[in-house]
């Protein structure tokens, strides 16, 4: 059972920078919460590096630290910001235009906040149907389009003296697209982009240049982005950690914190109907059926792999899973969540649950998108490369291996989290056995 590996994990040392294809609601409230901490005025609620306990050993060791003492993470004080959007708003005017955080929190940030304002943009309107802004780069072929991204980014890392970048990809939901032929292969997908082949989206030319920089890329929207062949061989050749899709934040949060209760108590499950309001931009973009359905797929996913009705045909055999979002502006960033749950017991007895979630979006996506940037820049010094399903914990739709199903259940994603970490570490995995205190 003993995994013990324990690899060289290169010091945090100098800066970090954080580059944000799209600056909207969650990477305004993940830059100007970081701000606020950082000052002491606010606490990283909701982030598990920040906020974490790691335990190792034995229950009667008593020995639980830290997650941010115990494996070699970015300081927040090291942490620089950076990022493209479509508009020119810069970051203080777009976290007032988000309507997330109150005055209150942003005035003391605000001369900070305004010092970072968004490069321009690779935008087609194809992939966004519901929006339309003027800060966006021209360019001859896609191909150039990637070129004038590398060069920011070469810009930003020089002007900013950083010594290492993350992405993280919190740009808006681009229309639901399979891969195709030029995404199969590296040498295909750089051939379209000479060719600016109408297949290769705009999140996926941000992906390629940041890959081809060196910087490792976490894809917070559902669309496919850096989870094709092509992208996945830049990632591997470059020897560059990656991971995504759709970070998990409210009621996918709370389905895979319940389905896997279910299962575990052998429950059976008729129907899941999710509805939900939200108002903020996020909520007009999915209002087009062609970024919903990007958002649906990832949404729909979860219930069937965690609750695998092949093997349980008479608990799960004949699952409705009904998921609509409505826009609904007066609500802004405060979304409102209705699920009814359909279970069944002893004898198939019915019974109903009702979950009414009344949370905020950007406040449960900005400690995802820190601890994306943290774990993904410490898996870049470990010499972690490819796919970090270790990462599943913070995502909808994780990445996996080709023939790999995703594990959606968010404790054994947990467990995989933090056992990853004992791992890279040195230390024995825990395996909840737990006889040796019976013995
Ligand atoms: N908030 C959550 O709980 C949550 C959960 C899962 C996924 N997400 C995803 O995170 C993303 C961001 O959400 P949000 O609420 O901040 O949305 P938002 O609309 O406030 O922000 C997205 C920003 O991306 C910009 N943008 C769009 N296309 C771009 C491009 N090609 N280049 C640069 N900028 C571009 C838009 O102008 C906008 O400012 C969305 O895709 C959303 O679906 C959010």
């Amino acid at each position: 059972m003993a995994l013990k590996k324990g690899v060289d994990v290169k010091p945090a040392q100098g800066k970090l920078g954080i580059l944000l294809p799209g600056m909207g609601a969650v990477a305004t409230t993940f830059i100007a919460g970081v701000m606020a901490i950082r000052r002491g005025i606010g606490k990283p609620i909701g982030s598990l590096t920040q906020m974490g306990h790691i335990r190792l050993g034995k229950r009667t060791e008593g020995n639980s630290p830290a997650i941010k003492d115990y494996v070699s993470l970015a300081k927040l004080d090291d942490i620089v910001f950076g990022g493209w959007d479509i508009f020119p708003d810069n970051a203080y005017q777009a976290a007032v235009r988000a309507g997330v955080l109150e005055s209150k929190d942003l005035e003391p940030i605000k001369e900070e906040l305004e010092a970072i304002k968004p490069m321009t943009a690779v935008f087609e309107q194809a992939y966004v149907k519901k929006l339309n802004g003027p800060n966006v780069k021209k360019g001859s072929s896609k191909a150039d389009l990637a070129e004038q991204l590398m060069a920011d980014i070469k810009a930003f890392k020089d002007k900013n003296g950083c010594d290492r970048l993350v992405a993280v990809w919190c740009g808006s939901t681009e229309v639901y697209r399979k891969p195709t032929e030029v995404h199969s292969s590296l040498a295909k997908f750089e051939a379209g982009l000479a060719s600016s082949h109408d297949d290769i989206a705009p999140s996926q030319i941000y992906a390629y240049a940041c890959l081809k920089m060196g910087v490792p890329y976490a894809n917070g929207a559902p669309n496919l982005s850096l989870d094709t062949p092509a992208l996945l061989e830049l990632a591997r050749k470059q020897g560059l950690p990656v991971t995504g899709k759709d970070f998990k934040t409210g009621q996918t949060l709370m389905k895979t914190i319940l389905a896997p209760g279910f299962k575990a108590r052998m429950l059976g499950l008729e129907g899941w109907y999710s509805t939900n309001i939200l108002g903020n931009r996020d909520g007009e973009v999915l209002d087009d059926p062609e970024s919903f359905k990007s958002k649906e797929v990832s949404k729909l996913g979860v219930i069937d792999s965690i609750l695998q009705p092949d093997k349980y045909p008479d608990l799960y055999g004949n699952i409705s899973h009904v998921v609509r979002i409505n826009y609904y502006p007066p609500r802004g960033d405060a979304k409102e969540g209705w699920d009814n749950i359909d279970i069944f017991g002893w004898l198939g007895y019915p019974m109903q649950i009702k979950v009414n979630f009344l949370c905020r979006d950007s406040i449960l996506a900005a400690p995802v998108v820190l601890d994306l940037a943290l774990l993904l820049d410490l898996a870049q010094r470990a010499g972690f490369h490819g796919t970090q399903e270790w990462l599943s914990f913070y995502f909808k739709s994780p990445m996996t291996a080709p023939d790999l199903y995703p594990e959606h259940d968010l404790f054994v994603q947990q467990a995989k989290l933090q056992n990853t970490m004992r791992w890279m570490m040195g230390e024995e995995v825990i395996h909840h056995v737990g006889n040796e205190y019976y013995e």
